[in-house]
């Protein structure tokens, strides 16, 4: 029995607070920044289609899944496996764990989107914005002075700080009631503008005919990857969430809107990005640095190219708080619901020390000799940040390789395990149908995919990922 069943439990204001908030964490920069450097990369239009296919068959059950154990558990990640049977809390213990990680290095990315905004929007009143021919200047700048990727990854860090402090149906909630629906909006317009430009047709023809010659594992192991990273699922996000839902609103329903939210808000940014980027005659192949230097390029073809990247990263801004904030409040509900740690200084003590350890990846980004100096007058010789530089890889790069590749799918495969095989088939339907007041017409195809087929995928995927596929 997990210890805060005696004490009264925040919850959700309403089912749209839920859904919006649990929306805000699905969408972030994982649909608006990784998919389309993903799509860009691994052949266009293929990689839509499988990650659409998986999504359905693997995502959509295992959301179901994640928010169920949550809704039952009624408590953090922690208590909520430690409630199903106490031999697999440390499924718990390794969710809030890559929580954790995932939130230091978000913040290094939400500093550069923070920068930027703050960029576009000082060009709007005659600042000089991103000058044509600029952009790979002023990304290189951005993420190799440590004072500028320090401090705006801080910026960031203490707006996802603010937010949750405000507690979770006067923070949480109310932001996202306003961000998720004013990101659509935007995406909306941006994408309208970019599939009207002249020659917006060849980057329709790349995000949407397939070329099957390039379909492979690999690229169906980013693909399965990029699922569960762009629905927050095998990190106890969704679970913490569904742990504020009230038992009898339906964790089935929500498992089909929030997936087809994040979904189109992922499709839409592809529809804003790949016209424009086809239409101004670049390549969508530029990885992690399409949005922060090709776009910027095409913005700079484009009329009113500075307000159009304005609202751009200020959406992208919204998308990466909310999704964070989620991050967050996963490790501040264990606080307050296994230590009794009062919410004000759970959030402050987790956002504070995440915001401090972020200070890592933020840096490990830049390898200009400043970064470097600062790196070792803050953190000791250069020995010792060769360290935190482990097999060749940034601490960036670490974090991002730890989650993604391995304790993602580790989490995925906790879900599997528990709905499939601990909780079993009986339990597990009986608390998503209500013991069978809620009609579940799927019920068997769902079992059967969580017991089996989920897993199997994820092993398949994984064994391929740390073979170094
Ligand atoms: N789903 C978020 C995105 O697409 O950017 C990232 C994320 C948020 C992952 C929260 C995990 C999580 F728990």
């Amino acid at each position: 029995m997990s210890k805060n069943s005696s004490h009264s439990r925040a919850q959700w204001g309403s089912h749209f607070g839920f859904l919006m908030a649990a929306v805000g964490s699905a969408i972030g920069l994982g649909n608006l920044w990784r998919f389309p450097y993903l799509v860009g990369s691994y052949g266009g239009a293929v990689f839509v289609i499988l990650y659409l296919v998986l999504l359905l068959i693997i995502g959509v059950p295992l959301m179901l899944t994640e928010i169920t154990i949550g809704q039952y558990g009624k408590t953090d990640p922690y208590g909520s496996y430690q409630r199903i049977s106490p031999r697999i809390s440390g499924f718990g213990s390794m969710a809030l764990l890559c929580g954790f990680l995932i939130l230091c290095y978000y913040g290094t990315i939400g500093g550069w989107v923070t920068y930027y905004s703050m960029v576009y929007l000082f060009s709007l009143f005659g600042g000089a914005g991103i000058p044509e021919g600029k952009a790979v200047d002023i990304f290189m700048e951005m993420i190799s002075r440590p004072g500028i990727a320090i401090s705006w990854h801080l910026v960031f860090m203490l707006s996802c700080i603010i937010i949750v402090l405000g507690g979770l149906d006067k923070g949480t909630e109310r932001a996202n009631k306003v961000m998720m629906p004013a990101l659509f909006i935007i995406l909306l317009v941006l994408a309208f503008v970019s599939m009207s430009f002249k020659g917006a047709t060849a980057g329709l023809d790349f995000y949407l005919k397939p070329d099957f010659s390039k379909m492979s594992l690999s690229v169906a192991g980013e693909a399965l990857g990029q699922v569960f990273f762009s629905l927050s699922l095998g990190m106890g996000a969704m679970l913490t969430y569904g742990s504020y839902l009230k038992a009898d609103q339906s964790a089935k329903r929500n498992s089909v809107l929030i997936p087809s939210f994040d979904t189109m808000a992922a499709l839409l940014a592809g529809f804003v990005i790949f016209p424009a980027v086809f239409a101004v005659g670049m390549e969508p192949t530029s990885g992690a640095g399409l949005v922060f230097v090709t776009l910027p390029e095409v913005f700079n073809k484009l009329p009113a190219g500075n307000l159009i990247g304005f609202l751009f990263f200020v959406t992208v801004f919204f998308a990466a708080v909310s999704s964070a904030i989620s991050l967050l409040e996963v490790v501040v509900a264990y606080f307050i619901d296994q230590k009794k740690t009062p919410r004000k200084k759970a959030t402050l003590s987790v956002g504070v020390i995440a915001a401090l350890l972020g200070i890592l990846p933020a840096l490990s980004q830049g390898n200009g000799p400043l970064a470097k100096a600062t790196i070792s007058s803050l953190f000791g010789s250069p020995e010792w940040m060769s360290s935190i530089r482990l097999l060749n890889l940034a601490a960036f790069d670490l974090l991002d390789y730890i989650t993604g590749r391995i304790m993602l799918p580790l989490g995925g495969l906790a879900l599997c395990i528990t709905g499939g095989w601990i909780m079993g088939k009986e339990k597990l339907l009986s608390i998503i149908t209500k013991d069978g007041e809620r009609p579940f017409k799927l019920a068997g195809v769902y079992f059967f995919i969580v017991k089996y087929i989920a897993p199997i995928a994820i092993l398949i995927v994984f064994i391929q990922a740390l073979s170094g596929g």
